[in-house]
C-alpha cells in the first residue's frame, strides 16, 4: 500500500454521487422534469438512448445504499439535491415531499455517523426554468438563490458542508457551447452568459446559505485540468494558455476576486451582463474549494476550431480509462499545488476523482477491477505528495459510490466502487471498493496510534 502518512489525521474519506445519476423516481412525489429528462428523452442524445428514469433506483433504496457507505466506513457522503424535486417549477411553490426525501437522507446519514456534504446544483435545472430562458438569463440565477434559501432553511440545522455548484464548466461550456450535455446548445454567446449567471447564482446561494445558518462551511466544486502544450511551438504554447483560460482561469479568477480573465473576455467577444455588486458577490469568501480531477489536457493550436481555438491531442502509448481519458495522477498533484500557491486556497477537498473501466462479474459474482484500484492508489498517492508540499487538503471523495447514469454515455461507463446490476438493482462492492475501505481503515489505525 502507498505511503499516505502525510494525509492529516482528520482527513475526510468520502464518496460522491449526483441526484439525476442515481435517484430515478423522476415523476414521484411531485418532482417535475429537469433539462436532463428532456435531453435524455431526445432520441440520439444519449448512448443506447438510456435515461435517468430509474438509474440506480436510489430514491427507493436509500437504506441499502447507506449500508454500503457503512461497510466502506466512509466519513462523509457527497450527494446533490435535485432542484426539480424541491422547487419543481424552478421558482414559486416548494414541494414538501421532495424536501422530505433529503430530510430523511440527512437524518439517516447522521444516525450512521456519516457527515453529509450537499451540492445544490449538479446540472438538473427544472425544465420550466429552462423554458424561461435557463442559465443564459439572470432570472435563473435569482431563482437559484431562492431555491438555495429553501434548502438551507430546511437542512442547514444538520448539513454543515455545502457546495453551491458542481462543475459549472460543464453546464456552460458542454451544455451551451459543445452541445453534448443538456440543454444541448451550441451558441458561444449563450454559453458565456450562462457561465456568468452560474457565478451570479453561486454568489446568491452563498448569501442565502450564510443568512440561514451562520455555521455552514460553504464551497464550490470545479472540474479543472492542467493544459500543457503539445510542443514548444509558440502557437501551441499560446493555445495551451487559452485552453487554461477556458478550463481553469475562467472558473477560478472571478471567485477569487480577480474578475474574469481579460484575455478570455477578448477572445469570446461577448459582453458580460454585469450589474453593480455582482463581482463582489461572486467573490464572497468561501470556506473551502472543491476540485474534481480526472485527466490532463495536452493542447495544440486549432485556429479554425471553436473558442478557445485549441484542442486536445490524443497521446499515443499512455494508459487510458474506458472514457478514453489519460491516466495522469501527477496532474492532480499539480492542480492541488496551484490552488494552494496561486489562488491561496486555505482548505481543499478533492470532491470527485475516479475512473470508468469495463467491469466483468466473475463466476463467483465478484468484480475484480485492478485498473480502477490502481487509479485510486495512484491518485491518493498524488494527494499525499501534494500535502507534503504544503497543500491544505482536507479530504477525498471517490467518484463514485455506485455505477450510475454517466450522462451522454448512459450506463455503459461504470465509475462505481460498487457495481450495480441494472436489471436486478443488485449492488456488489468491487475490488476497488474493498481497497478503499482498507485504505480508510489503515489511515484511521495510524491516526489513532499517533494520537
Ligand atoms: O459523472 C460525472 C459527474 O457527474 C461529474 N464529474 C465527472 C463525472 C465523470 O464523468
Amino acid at each position: 500500500m502507498n505511503d499516505l502518512s502525510a494525509l492529516p489525521a482528520d482527513f475526510v474519506w468520502g464518496a460522491a454521487t449526483a441526484a439525476y445519476q442515481i435517484e430515478g423516481a423522476v415523476d414521484e412525489d411531485g418532482r417535475a422534469p429537469s433539462i436532463w429528462d428532456t435531453f435524455s428523452h431526445t432520441p440520439g442524445k444519449i448512448d443506447g438512448d438510456d435515461t435517468g428514469d430509474v438509474a440506480c433506483d436510489h430514491y427507493h433504496r436509500t437504506a441499502e445504499d447507506l449500508g454500503l457507505m457503512k461497510t466502506l466506513d466512509l466519513d462523509s457522503y457527497r450527494f446533490s439535491i435535485a432542484w426539480p424535486r424541491v422547487v419543481p417549477q424552478g421558482g414559486g411553490a416548494v414541494n414538501a415531499a421532495g424536501l422530505a426525501f433529503y430530510d430523511r437522507l440527512v437524518d439517516s446519514l447522521l444516525e450512521a455517523g456519516i457527515t453529509p456534504n450537499a451540492t445544490l446544483y449538479h446540472w438538473d435545472l427544472p425544465q420550466a426554468q429552462q423554458d424561461r430562458g435557463g442559465w443564459p438569463e439572470r432570472e435563473t440565477a435569482e431563482r437559484f438563490g431562492e431555491y438555495a434559501a429553501v434548502v438551507a432553511q430546511a437542512l442547514g440545522d444538520r448539513v454543515k458542508d455545502w457546495a453551491t455548484l458542481n462543475e459549472p464548466l460543464c453546464s456552460a461550456w458542454i451544455g451551451h457551447l459543445e452541445g453534448t450535455m443538456a440543454p444541448g446548445w451550441t451558441d458561444l454567446t449563450a454559453a458565456v452568459r450562462a457561465s456568468y449567471h452560474l457565478h451570479v447564482g453561486h454568489g446568491l446561494a452563498v448569501q442565502a446559505l450564510r443568512a440561514a445558518h451562520s455555521d455552514l462551511r460553504i464551497g464550490i466544486v470545479n472540474n479543472l485540468s492542467p493544459c500543457e502544450p503539445a510542443t514548444d511551438r509558440d502557437a501551441d504554447v499560446a493555445a495551451a494558455r487559452r485552453a487554461d483560460g477556458h478550463t481553469n482561469r475562467w472558473w477560478l479568477d472571478p471567485i477569487h476576486g480577480r474578475g474574469y480573465p481579460q484575455d478570455m473576455v477578448d477572445l469570446y467577444g461577448v459582453d458580460l451582463p454585469v450589474k453593480d455588486g455582482d463581482l463582489e458577490s461572486i467573490a464572497a469568501p468561501l470556506d473551502w474549494l472543491g476540485l474534481n480531477y480526472y485527466f490532463r489536457n495536452v493542447i495544440t493550436d486549432d485556429p479554425t476550431g471553436p473558442a478557445p481555438h485549441a484542442k486536445s491531442v490524443y497521446l499515443p502509448g499512455v494508459r487510458r480509462t474506458a472514457m478514453d481519458w489519460e491516466v495522469n495522477a501527477d496532474g492532480l498533484e499539480q492542480l492541488l499545488v496551484r490552488l494552494s500557491e496561486e489562488y491561496g486556497a486555505s482548505k481543499i477537498f478533492v470532491t470527485e476523482n475516479g475512473s470508468a473501466y469495463r467491469d466483468t462479474v466473475g463466476a463467483d459474482g465478484q468484480i475484480d477491477d485492478p485498473e480502477r484500484t490502481a487509479y485510486l492508489d495512484e491518485h491518493l498517492a498524488a494527494c499525499a505528495r501534494a500535502v507534503r508540499r504544503g497543500v491544505p487538503l482536507a479530504g477525498y471523495y471517490a467518484w463514485s459510490l455506485l455505477d450510475n447514469f454517466e450522462w451522454a454515455y448512459g450506463y455503459d461507463k461504470r465509475f462505481g466502487l460498487v457495481h450495480v446490476d441494472y436489471t436486478t438493482q443488485k449492488r456488489t462492492i468491487k475490488g476497488s471498493g474493498r481497497r478503499y475501505a482498507e485504505i480508510i481503515a489503515a489511515h484511521r489505525r495510524k491516526a489513532r496510534r499517533a494520537a
